[in-house]
């Protein structure tokens, strides 16, 4: 298979790309500085003017763009919305356009997180970033046209990242990367539609 990974350069995106390669599928690594091709998820021209340059793909996925921490008592619609751009809305553009540039039957996976299902302090904006992406899953895999198909993996914090995010998220069980990879790989080879895979380690 032909497939982008938005965000291939990242922490999930440097086990995922040689996972993909190794079985024989052939990966276009997209970033915003880094990777093949550039994109940024919160300029909706730039996502557009990557699938121009990439052509059809059999499979995009995405893995690229965090919600920022936020303080409830100052945060506002604005921020939120801010905070929505790049994750939330930015995921949400690479199926609504896509679904013009891709491949028949061409599948997408997005990455939301665990602040979907559970609360946890300054995560508003991740929480609400996550959960309506798994909505969107929902509707989208019964609109796609041309058989396409569409999954999102919600990770918890991932093995990987313990040392940068522990301060942040004290006592949160990791998943482990293999584990995580595994996700992604059934969404791309697998048949499934509509699914959010809650790897909650
Ligand atoms: N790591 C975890 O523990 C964890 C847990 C739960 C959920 N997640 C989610 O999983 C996803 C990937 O996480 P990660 O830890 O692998 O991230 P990461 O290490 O920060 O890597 C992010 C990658 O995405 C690219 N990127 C960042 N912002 C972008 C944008 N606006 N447009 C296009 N590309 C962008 C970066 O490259 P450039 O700088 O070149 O753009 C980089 O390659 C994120 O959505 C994150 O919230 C991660």
């Amino acid at each position: 298979m032909r497939i982008v990974v938005i965000g291939g350069a990242g922490t999930i995106g440097r086990r995922l790309v040689p996972a993909l390669r190794s079985r024989h599928h052939d990966v276009v690594v997209a970033g915003r500085t880094s990777g093949d091709v550039h994109v940024d998820l919160s300029a909706p021209a730039t996502i557009d003017a990557m699938y121009r340059e990439i052509g059809a793909v059999d499979a995009v996925v995405s893995i690229a763009a965090h919600g920022a921490l936020d303080e409830f008592a100052t945060l506002t619609a604005t921020a939120l919305h801010e905070n929505m751009r790049a994750k939330f809305f930015g995921q949400v553009d690479l199926v609504l356009t896509g679904q013009r540039y891709c491949a028949e039957r061409a599948s997408f996976t997005l990455t939301s997180g665990i602040f979907a299902d559970q609360a946890w302090p300054h995560v508003t904006g991740g929480g609400v970033i996550s959960g309506g992406l798994h909505s969107f899953t929902l509707s989208a895999a019964i609109e796609l046209p041309r058989g396409m198909r569409i999954n999102t993996v919600s990770p918890t914090m991932i093995g990987d990242s313990v040392d940068a995010f522990a301060e942040h998220f004290p006592g949160m069980r990791p998943v482990p990367m293999n584990e995580l990879i595994d996700h992604y790989l059934d969404c791309v080879e697998g048949d499934s539609t509509g699914r959010v895979i809650r790897a909650y380690g």
